[in-house]
């Protein structure tokens, strides 16, 4: 049967947190707010305005409207610059296996990130070929864990929600692919992602006969 294979981007395909965390500490030096590794982490699959929303709360700033255009403005330039350089190498291990693999047997393959910057990086990185259908933080109104981006991204595969199975490292995004009656499967540590149906350390530990057994549920 056909199932709809939705991928998140950031943490799944690719270890993009390290550069969101060199950007968005930067900025926060810039506004003499202390930001750490372990802050960086509760920012996963959160969007950009809410990110910077956390970040000023944990420093206990108050800016204005334009200030807070302007510093997501620069954010996300400086973070560009690091996206700009990547490639291929910096696909995680074994995804482009999975992905091949699912291909083969002519499954609907999606991407469902909270990223503006989605489409940029799947072509920095040649996998933009690859997907039937994106649906990005442009697309959306509402962030994880509101399940809009996975139910758009089924919509897009003409898939059915049930016979979707979602890709994700994020609480955020665990909880979207649940209430979005899906199948989640959590990429990262079990004791983060309690909530996931399944949970992999990454896509070396997923093989081939786990993913026959989604794709002939
Ligand atoms: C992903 C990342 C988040 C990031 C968000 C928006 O969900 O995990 O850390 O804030 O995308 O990314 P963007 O590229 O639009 O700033
Ligand atoms: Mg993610």
């Amino acid at each position: 049967m056909k199932k709809g294979f939705i991928f998140d981007l950031d943490g799944v395909i690719v270890d993009t947190a390290k550069y969101h965390y060199l950007a968005w500490k930067k900025l926060a030096q810039s506004i003499d707010v202390h930001f750490s590794e372990a802050e960086n982490e509760q920012l996963k699959g959160v969007s950009r305005v809410k990110s910077l929303e956390k970040i000023l709360e944990w420093g206990n700033k108050t800016i204005s409207e334009s200030d807070f255009m302007k510093l997501m403005a620069l954010k996300n330039d400086d973070y560009l610059g690091y996206i700009n350089t990547m490639n291929e190498s910096e696909i995680l291990p074994d995804v482009l296996k999975v992905l091949k693999f699912l291909i083969e047997k002519e499954q609907g393959i999606a991407l469902g990130s909270a990223s503006k910057n989605a489409r940029t990086i799947l072509k920095k990185v040649n996998l933009f070929h690859h997907f039937e259908a994106i649906v990005d933080g442009n697309d959306v109104v509402k962030g994880k864990p509101n399940p809009e981006v996975f139910l758009s991204a089924a919509k897009a595969l003409n898939i059915n929600p049930e016979h979707c199975i979602v890709f994700e490292d994020s609480v955020a995004g665990i909880q979207a692919a649940n209430t979005a009656n899906m199948i989640s499967i959590g990429i990262g540590e079990s004791s983060v992602l309690q909530e996931a149906d399944f949970v992999f350390a990454d896509f070396t530990h997923i093989n081939s006969q786990f993913l026959n057994e989604l794709i002939n549920k």
